[in-house]
Order: C-alpha cells, then sequence, then structure tokens
C-alpha cells in the first residue's frame, strides 16, 4: 500500500515555519484592534447560493474555482472560497447592523480554491480578512486602505504603494459595459479565448487580461471615468482627497477591476517590492449590492482581504523579522536515572508558575539532556534528593536556590 500525502494544492504548515504564521497573525490581531475592529469567526461552508449569488456567477471563482458537495441531507454546500460573502451573510443574519449601526469586523482563516497550484497559489490558502459594513461614505473606504497600509508597514513591508481605480456602480456600469462591449467587438479577432468568452459575460474583466495582445487592446478601450455616474465620482473623488489627507501616495489604474463581481465604486490593491518585482500583498474594494445579492436588505460594505500565504513569502523575501523563535525557556536536567521523577515535578511546578520549561521524558542521557538544553536560557539540575541549581547561559553563573527563588528569579 502505498502511503497517503496530503491532496493537490494543500500542504502542512510544520513548526519550523507556523511561528512566522503566529507573528503575522498576532500581528495583524494588535492593529485590528488599534483600529476598532472585532473579530468574528464563521463557518469554512456556506451554502452554495450564497457564493454563486454573491461573488457572481460570471466570476472564475464561482465558473470553475469552487468546492462544492452535496451533503447528507442533499443541501449543495460550498468550502468558502473567500469571507466577504459569509462575512455578509452573518451581519444580516445576526443583525449587527440594525437600526443604522455598523459593523468593523475581521477574521482569519482557510479558503478554498480548486485553481492550478504553483508558488503562493493553493487550493487551500489562507487569509486575513477585514471588512466595514453599513456606511456609504468614502471615509470607510479610506479606513480600509488606511488600516491595509499599517498592517503591512508592522510587518516592515518595504515599498507600499495603493493602486486604486473605480468601478462604478448599478447606475452607471451597465452605460460602460455597452461601450466596453462595441469596442472589444472591433477587436475580437484579437482577443484571447478567455477574454472572447467574457466579452458577453463579463467585458470588464477583459481589462484585467494579463496576456500582451489583450492588454494592447484594453490599453485604447474607453475610459470607465468618462461613464461614472456623479454619485461615483464624488465618491471616488472624496477617496482620493481623504488618502491625500493622511499623506498616501496612491496610483490609478484604469484596468484594476478584481475578479469578483461583487465589487462597486471602489477597487484596490496594495502591492510591496522592488520596481519590476511588485507583489500584491492584498485586494479589496466597495461592495454595496452584495447584501441584496445574498438576499437582505440594503447594507453597502468595504473591506479587504491579504494573502497570508503569499504575504510570508514576500516577507522571507525582503528579510522581514518574524520575531522570536518559540524556545522555553528553561530546560531541567536530571542528574542521573534517579532525578527523572523530581524533573518532572520541578517542570510541572514551573509551568503552574507560568514559566515555560521543559524536562526530558524520553528517557535521554545527561549528556544528551544538556544538548537539547541548547536553545534554554536557562537549564535547572535537580539530583535524587531535589536540590536545585539554576545556570544562566547566558553569562555561565550558577547558583543553589529553592525552587521559590527560580521562579521568582524567572518571573523578573
Ligand atoms: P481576492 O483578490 O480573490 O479577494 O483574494 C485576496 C487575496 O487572497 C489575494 O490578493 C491573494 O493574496 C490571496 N489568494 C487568492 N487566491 C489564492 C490562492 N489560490 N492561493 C494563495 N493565495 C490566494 C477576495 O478574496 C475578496 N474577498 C477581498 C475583499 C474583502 N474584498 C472586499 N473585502
Amino acid at each position: 500500500m502505498s502511503t497517503i500525502i496530503a491532496p493537490r494544492g494543500t500542504r502542512d504548515i510544520l513548526p519550523c515555519e507556523s511561528y512566522k504564521w503566529s507573528y503575522v497573525i498576532n500581528t495583524a490581531a494588535e492593529t485590528m484592534n488599534d483600529f476598532g475592529f472585532n473579530e468574528i469567526f464563521i463557518p469554512l461552508f456556506e451554502h452554495t447560493e450564497l457564493f454563486a449569488r454573491g461573488v457572481g456567477e460570471t466570476s472564475d471563482i464561482v465558473e470553475k474555482e469552487m468546492y462544492t458537495f452535496t451533503d447528507r441531507g442533499g443541501r449543495s454546500i460550498t468550502l468558502r472560497p473567500e469571507a466577504t460573502a459569509g462575512v455578509m451573510r452573518s451581519a444580516l443574519e445576526n443583525n449587527l447592523c440594525a437600526q443604522g449601526n455598523f459593523a468593523k469586523l475581521w477574521s482569519y482563516g482557510p479558503m478554498f480554491r480548486y485553481e492550478r497550484p504553483q508558488k503562493g497559489r493553493y487550493r487551500q490558502f489562507y487569509q486575513i480578512d477585514a471588512e466595514c459594513l453599513g456606511i456609504q461614505g468614502a471615509e470607510a473606504d479610506i479606513e480600509i486602505i488606511d488600516l491595509s497600509i499599517e498592517l503591512f508597514k508592522r510587518l516592515g513591508l518595504k515599498n507600499l504603494e495603493i493602486v486604486l481605480n473605480s468601478v462604478g456602480c448599478e447606475k452607471c456600469r451597465p452605460v460602460y459595459r455597452e461601450k466596453l462591449v462595441n469596442y472589444f467587438k472591433q477587436h475580437e479577432s484579437e482577443l484571447c479565448e478567455t477574454c472572447l468568452n467574457r466579452l458577453d459575460r463579463n467585458p470588464l474583466r477583459i481589462l484585467d487580461c494579463k496576456k500582451e495582445q489583450c492588454g494592447k487592446i484594453s490599453d485604447n478601450a474607453p475610459d470607465i471615468y468618462d461613464s461614472l455616474c456623479d454619485e461615483c465620482k464624488d465618491h471616488f473623488k472624496n477617496l482620493r482627497d481623504g488618502l491625500e489627507r493622511l499623506g498616501f501616495t496612491y496610483k490609478i489604474n484604469k484596468r484594476l477591476v478584481r475578479g469578483l463581481d461583487y465589487y462597486t465604486k471602489t477597487a484596490f490593491e496594495i502591492l510591496s517590492g522592488d520596481l519590476g518585482a511588485q507583489n500584491a500583498v492584498c485586494g479589496g474594494g466597495r461592495y454595496d449590492n452584495l447584501a441584496e445579492a445574498a438576499g437582505g436588505s440594503h447594507l453597502p460594505g468595504v473591506g479587504f482581504a491579504c494573502g497570508l500565504d503569499r504575504v510570508i513569502i514576500v516577507m522571507e523575501e525582503q528579510g522581514c523579522n518574524f520575531g522570536e523563535i518559540p524556545a522555553p525557556k528553561i530546560y531541567v536536567v536530571a542528574r542521573d536515572d534517579e532525578a527523572r521523577a523530581n524533573s518532572q515535578i520541578i517542570t510541572h511546578k514551573l509551568r503552574a508558575n507560568k514559566i515555560a520549561a521543559v524536562n526530558d521524558i524520553s528517557g535521554r542521557s545527561f549528556k544528551a539532556q544538556m544538548k537539547a538544553a541548547n536553545n534554554c536560557k536557562y537549564i535547572c539540575f535537580v539530583n535524587a534528593a531535589g536540590e536545585l541549581e539554576l545556570k544562566n547561559i547566558s553569562d555561565g553563573v550558577q547558583k543553589n536556590l529553592s525552587l521559590d527563588e527560580i521562579i521568582e528569579c524567572l518571573k523578573k
């Protein structure tokens, strides 16, 4: 029988790496807290309809990337490909924005998309997600972008760049859509096969195509800003003014439409890295019609998601700090076999005093215990009579002390 391995596109985050993940998540938790965002936990699976109607029937995610199955009760269930639709569903179901209230929510966890795996692209990947629900004005968009930049600054990412666009709303987008279709139809023979398919279903996505031939055609496509309604124009101006007031510079990219159908008005990405090797470390935008698509009443929203797997790769490339590698503070070494029971008792008491302590539980020799104690700051030697000696590794000083004295010394 062959050994079972992890499914394609999934991977284990092993202890040699997991501390980096904890560092990023803890930094995110602190930053979210400083911005007044509250943590929310939502299910890993939802009714398929939520994503089909929310993320959009014409998005790549819904068309070909969802993990969908029928459960034992005959319901169509989908592993969440992203968090925004679930957060919105939860806010509607739990009345988080009743009576004109707003909600600032964040979460993190695994998402699932059936994509072709490669470096930085997995079928189970992780996102840190922030959503601000119930606010129509651009102040919310500004806060969301400010939050994402602050998070990446705290993580030490270099050369951060904000890329912005407005994708219009249900009033002005149909006009723009028509102009685009007319334009692309004149270039039908030059478009790639994917874009040809998008022509009638979702022509805005053609603007986003990375293929050179489509890019050239898109460069001369009608400008969305000529089609924006006054409300969308005002919103975009307020957003830009607000970012400038906070001292941010940004780049406008008229071809940034993003892959999810729910966006209205603001779409943005944050890039980091050296010129020529820029990486998108997060993407987000406004989604004022998602609540209605999910069957609720009007509830505007804006948010972002940062791909944890990719951020960690970019941080590694840029030599960012991941904090201290976790290690116990003290190793309790049994001087001989008769002292083994005492080493377990002492370790137990240190831990009860919230001191990170380990002892050998595998029958290792004195020499092997000393080797294992290598990464600790202190060693406590214990003998069969229960006498203790504390050694500070950094200065080599060794003293006979009582357990209470050791606890006091280590708690300092
Ligand atoms: P998204 O652009 O689809 O947006 O995903 C956000 C981030 O998730 C991407 O920038 C990328 O870093 C990461 N990501 C996506 N797919 C993969 C994958 N297969 N493997 C590794 N990382 C991946 C959303 O998901 C929206 N919900 C963002 C949002 C929140 N908009 C408003 N609120």
